[in-house]
């Protein structure tokens, strides 16, 4: 089985569905004014592609939207349950999840078939060097109609270093409640290597009265500007606007997770 790089946090995708469902359609209505902004499709989007869509969470809500769409990712586990929610919806004809790995998506659909693509969340991360970070971004080229856009989410590393950080989720359905700590330990000569970021995951998963403890442990590729920079310079897209999580211009701020707004650059 190809790895998801989550250290077998993407292996179980109910309670995965759970902690990452939440603020899904204020998210999307974000990504809706960035496309009216930045997209240039005279007769509008035709279709959405969500590369590593988990468990499908904006398939679903492009789907209740009225949107074709296509997902994919490299975990068949959460595959079969994208597919599994989409059909119980009745929005299988609308939207459809395939398995593929992102440094292999550009073969996925005839080239030019897809007008916005959604990968957010530092996904993108998962990919372990810059060859698959390039093949991701010249396949999306290949894939993108002129005039369309790639919005990718990530998180920058500063070149001066950084303090380990944490992050706290909390979130319920049917009787599960999920809680996620994270730890996110900086590269560095106390870290895990030079370009990786380790993330240490503490689930606590309780339900019908029975608390469940699980620990996650995996790395994700670190960028500076600088490198990140140098890899866009590389590929077959170019970059329209960073954006912070709202949608509004960086201009000049040091931001904690950024939208790059990426087009074809022909
Ligand atoms: C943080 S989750 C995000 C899922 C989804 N985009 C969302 O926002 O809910 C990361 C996903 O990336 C997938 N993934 C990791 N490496 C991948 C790769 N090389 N190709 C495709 N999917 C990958 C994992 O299986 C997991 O579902």
């Amino acid at each position: 089985m190809k790895s998801d790089g989550g250290g077998g946090l993407y292996d179980d995708p109910v309670v995965y569905d759970i902690l990452a469902s939440p603020g899904t359609a204020a998210e999307l209505d974000v990504l809706d004014g960035i496309v009216a902004t930045w997209a240039v499709l005279e007769d509008g989007p035709r279709l959405w592609l969500e590369p590593a869509c988990g468990t499908g969470r904006c398939l679903r809500e492009w789907a209740a939207r009225g949107r074709r769409a296509v997902g994919f990712d490299v975990s068949a586990a959460m595959v079969r349950h994208a597919r599994r929610r989409l059909r119980r919806r009745g929005q299988s004809a609308t939207a459809e999840v395939l398995v593929a790995d992102m440094a292999a998506c550009g073969h996925l659909l005839p080239p030019g078939e897809v007008d916005v693509a959604y990968l957010p969340d530092n996904s993108f991360r998962h990919l372990p060097d810059d060859r698959a970070a390039l093949a991701h971004l010249d396949g999306m080229a290949r894939l993108l109609r002129p005039g369309g856009v790639h919005v990718l989410g990530l998180s920058l590393t500063s070149p001066q270093g950084e303090p380990p950080d944490e992050d706290v989720w909390t979130a319920s359905r049917g009787g599960i409640r999920v809680t996620q700590v994270v730890n996110y330990l900086p590269p560095g000569p106390d870290g895990i290597g030079p370009r990786l970021e380790r993330v240490i995951s503490h689930l606590v998963v309780s339900r019908a009265g029975v608390e469940e403890h699980r620990d996650h442990v995996y790395d994700l590729r670190t960028y500076t500007p600088r490198q990140w920079d140098a890899l866009l310079g590389r590929s077959g897209l170019q970059r329209l606007a960073c954006l912070d999580r709202l949608g509004t211009p960086r201009a000049g701020r040091d931001l904690p997770y950024q939208l790059e707004v990426l087009a074809r650059r022909d």
